[in-house]
C-alpha cells in the first residue's frame, strides 16, 4: 500500500539502497572514530535479489495489492497545497526527522530508510497515515509518533513529495 508502482517494477530490476543499515541497523551501524556521525559496515548487509522484467511486473502486480484491506490508508488524505518555506526546515531541524532519515545522500541519519527519493517512490496518502502514526503500521516500529498536527505532516509531506531522483543511480 506503499509503493509507486512504476517505482517498484523498476526498482525490483536494478534495487538500490533504501534502507542504509539494513532492517536491523543496529547490527551494522557504529559511531565514527570522531563520534559525530554514524558509519556503516556494509559487509554485513544482504544485497536485494534482482528480478527480470516479466517477474518483477508479475511481483510489484502482487505486491500492490498487499494491505488494501487493512484500511490504513485513507484516500484523499494528502491535501495538495503547497508544502510552504518551512517544510524543509521542519523535517532537517525542528521535527527532528534528520536525525534518522536522510534526505540526499550523506545529510542525516542512517538508522531509517532513506528520503532522498520518496517523491518517486512512495505514495502520498501513505506518507500522511505513516508520519502521523506509524504504530499503527507495526507497534514495534523505531520511528516514534510524534504527535504531529495535520498541517506539519501535509507540509511534511509536501516536502518529501519534492525528492526525486533526477538521474540513474
Ligand atoms: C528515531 C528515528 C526516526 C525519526 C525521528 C523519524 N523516523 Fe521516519 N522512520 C524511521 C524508521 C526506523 C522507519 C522505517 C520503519 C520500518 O519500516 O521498519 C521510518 C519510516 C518512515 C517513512 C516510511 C518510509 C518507507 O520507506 O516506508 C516515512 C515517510 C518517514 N519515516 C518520515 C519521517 C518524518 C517526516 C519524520 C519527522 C517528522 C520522521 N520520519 C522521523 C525512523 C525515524
Amino acid at each position: 500500500m506503499k509503493f509507486n508502482r512504476e517505482w517498484l517494477e523498476a526498482w525490483l530490476q536494478n534495487p538500490t539502497t533504501i534502507r542504509p543499515g539494513g532492517v536491523m541497523y543496529a547490527k551494522a551501524i557504529k559511531a565514527s572514530a570522531d563520534k559525530t556521525a554514524d558509519t556503516i559496515d556494509t559487509g554485513k548487509l544482504t544485497p536485494h535479489v534482482k528480478l527480470g522484467k516479466a517477474d518483477s511486473a508479475a511481483a510489484a502486480d502482487a505486491l500492490m495489492k498487499l494491505g488494501a484491506d487493512l484500511n490504513l490508508v485513507q484516500k484523499g488524505a494528502f491535501k495538495n497545497g503547497s508544502p510552504g518555506p518551512m517544510a524543509k526546515m521542519l523535517f532537517s531541524k525542528l521535527r527532528g526527522c534528520s536525525s534518522c532519515h536522510s534526505a540526499k545522500g550523506g545529510d542525516g541519519g542512517r538508522s531509517g530508510p532513506e528520503l532522498g527519493d520518496a517523491g518517486s517512490r512512495l505514495q502520498p496518502d501513505f506518507m500522511v497515515a505513516y508520519i502521523n502514526n506509524p504504530q499503527k503500521f507495526d507497534p514495534h516500529i523505531w520511528m516514534p509518533t510524534l504527535g504531529l498536527t495535520d498541517a506539519d505532516v501535509q507540509k511534511l509531506t509536501g516536502y518529501l513529495l519534492t525528492l526525486k531522483h533526477t538521474e540513474a543511480q
